[in-house]
């Protein structure tokens, strides 16, 4: 059995990739602070996969403890998911992302090297394309941050690219995500946003389930099809699925590599919002409003080099993303937040 290090696990995409994990024969262990997750995640993980999810409760700060638990479970390899992801929130607080995403993660390898544990596979973003000159994006085009959070991906790149040109037995995967949604199908665990959300598609789903009024569509005069910005949604399930292929390919060649994990093709917010509509089966109201500070017109991917270099391609439609997210959100209309939940 090969054991796998989840730092941030019990978030968003770290708990649907603990089910693509345990679904593809690997036992990976959960490491999560919960400053952005909620502990209710693990049970619903037992649920879904039918066995005990082994947890820890601590900080990718934390070396000594992080250094020990690697060596106590004889972790072969390292996702980590574990990092703030709120733009506009690191414009606000941008030592906070610095200290979480930059040291936390020079730290996180400090204590895999301290353990011998030497194989890393890094959640980075399409945010460090910044604003591109031209779509489909590919993983040649230039890194430019836009916000203290991009700035942060871009840092831990170099940090782990500088980590692979000294130490030659070390290996890692970059996976930069373009804009995931969806939830798995079961309807057990999807996106749980603390306080507003400032993606777009669980606003939608918060307005299908009535909990907020509409959707403020931010801009209708960018330089796209229906004026509304245009991104590359990808099903979280195809994400996670995605990160497994990447840990087989890692595993098997010791080869490292940075490759973009998208669908190849974008999406508007109204055409979002019409296929939103479809799934729940009510209208979704919105209102036309101005453009939101810092957002880019379109941002899709070219999956290409993904396909090459690890077979995988995503295969969820828009269509899928929005009638699992739906089903998340109207049976768990305040996330993992309800009372209920342990
Ligand atoms: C998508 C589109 C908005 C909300 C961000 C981060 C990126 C990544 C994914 C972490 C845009 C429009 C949105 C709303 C709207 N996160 N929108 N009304 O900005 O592409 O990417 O999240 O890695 O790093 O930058 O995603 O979902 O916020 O916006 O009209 O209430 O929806 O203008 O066109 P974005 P988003």
């Amino acid at each position: 059995m090969t054991n796998i290090l989840l730092t941030g696990g019990a978030g968003y995409i770290g708990s649907h990739t603990y089910v693509a994990l345990v679904s593809a024969g690997y036992r990976p262990i959960i490491l999560d602070d919960y400053s952005n997750s909620h502990p209710g995640v693990i049970a619903r993980l037992e649920d879904i996969t039918g066995q005990p999810v082994a947890h820890v409760r601590g900080s990718v700060l934390d070396v000594a403890m992080v250094s020990a638990l690697i060596e106590q479970h004889a972790v072969q390899a390292v996702l980590h998911f574990a990092g703030f992801k709120a733009v506009g929130e690191s414009v606000a607080e941008p030592l906070k992302y610095f200290d979480n995403n930059i040291t936390g993660t020079v730290r996180l390898m400090q204590a895999m090297e301290r353990a011998g544990c030497r194989a890393l596979v890094f959640s980075s973003s399409a945010t460090v394309y910044g604003d591109p000159a031209a779509v489909p994006i590919t993983e040649a085009f230039p890194l430019a941050h836009t916000s203290p959070y991009g700035y942060s991906k871009i840092a831990c790149e170099h940090i782990i690219a500088a980590m692979l040109a000294a130490k030659p037995d070390w290996h890692a995967s970059v996976l930069r995500y373009f804009n995931p949604v969806g939830a798995h199908p079961s309807g057990l665990i999807g996106e749980s946003p603390q306080g507003v959300p400032n993606n777009l598609m669980p606003y939608v789903a918060q307005v299908a389930t009535g909990k907020r009024a509409h959707l403020n569509v931010w801009g209708a005069d960018y330089p796209t099809p229906d004026g509304t910005g245009l991104r590359d949604y990808i099903h979280v399930m195809d994400l996670a699925e995605g990160h497994v292929a990447a840990l087989d390919a890692l595993l098997q060649t010791g080869r490292s590599f940075t490759v973009n994990l998208g669908t190849g093709a974008g999406h508007s917010v109204l055409e979002v919002v019409r296929a939103f509509s479809l799934a729940c089966g009510h209208a979704v109201p919105y209102k036309i409003c101005e453009r939101r500070p810092g957002d880019i017109a379109q941002c899709y991917a070219d999956a290409t080099l993904a396909l090459q270099l690890l077979g995988w391609r995503a295969q969820r439609t828009l269509a899928d993303m929005c009638a699992d997210t739906w089903r998340w959100q109207s049976r768990n209309p305040d996330g993992y937040h309800e009372a209920a939940i342990a």
